[in-house]
């Protein structure tokens, strides 16, 4: 039976994931624990791959060389570069791209030298049900009315586009600015997605990420971030996730 991988960067984002999951077994590699379940009846084997691009290519390789994974799904938080990436909305990566590559003039500005790409495709099939379980979460309401108050969110989309990933945590409106001017099309960014995407990719191995944003990465982001993340990050992660497994299993 195929078994799908469940990566967050961090405990919070996946806090509730990891306390539904009846823990059939863990086991420690390379410092990570990772940890065997079956949800709605899918094999899945869920691990936090620390953060930034070299903890989450570690982890990605684990994950396919000794657990043996067909598919990875990534879930978690990113801060909203584009203006509708607002926080609370869901962004499902059709692509990723690293904002902080740079081999040039060896090689275009942002291409993976050898690869002969910016971007890494995320799989279609994966991501469209993925996009369709967030659309069934937001809809039945994935917080209650005081936490969305309190966070001052309005109505949360689901939108479909690039992640931008990179080792920064954004934390300035004029690093954002930058960033959106320079890859206007990225929705958000994070220190992941982009390396697992990359991993997956030399190994054939299907890959969707969604992320939450959690904060504009402008001025405010580390604030916001650390609220957005201690009080609602793995509620939306569960959320989804249990929509994307129920969704398959019917
Ligand atoms: N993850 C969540 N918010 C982020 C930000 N502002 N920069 C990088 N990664 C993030």
């Amino acid at each position: 039976m195929s078994r799908i991988a469940i990566v967050s960067a961090m405990h919070p984002e996946l806090a509730a994931v990891l306390a539904w999951l009846p823990q059939a077994q863990t086991q420690v590699v390379a410092g990570r624990e990772f940890v065997l379940a079956r949800w709605h009846g899918q094999e899945v084997v869920a691990v936090l791959s620390r953060i930034g691009k070299v903890a989450a290519a570690t982890t990605a390789t684990v994950l396919i060389e000794r657990f043996d994974v067909q598919q990875v799904l990534f879930t978690g938080v990113a801060g909203g570069l584009a203006p509708q990436a607002q926080v609370g909305d869901v962004v499902v990566a059709n692509a990723f791209l690293q904002h902080d590559m740079d081999a040039s003039p060896l090689f275009p500005r942002y291409e993976v030298p050898w690869y002969g790409r910016t971007h890494f495709a995320t799989d279609a099939v994966l991501t469209a049900a993925l996009a369709r379980a967030a659309q069934t979460a937001l809809a039945s309401g994935v917080l209650d009315a005081q936490a969305a108050a309190e966070l001052g969110l309005g109505t949360a989309r689901v939108q479909a586009g690039l992640i931008v990933s990179g080792d920064r945590f954004v934390s300035t409106l004029a690093e954002s600015q930058r960033l959106q001017q320079a890859l206007p099309e990225a929705l958000a960014v994070e220190m992941e997605g982009a390396a697992v995407a990359q991993v997956c990719h030399d190994y054939g191995v299907p890959f969707a990420a969604l992320r939450t944003i959690s904060d504009r990465a402008d001025d405010a982001a580390h604030a916001d971030f650390l609220k957005f993340v201690e009080r609602v990050a793995s509620r939306y992660s569960a959320e989804i996730l249990e929509r994307f497994f129920a969704q398959r299993a019917a």
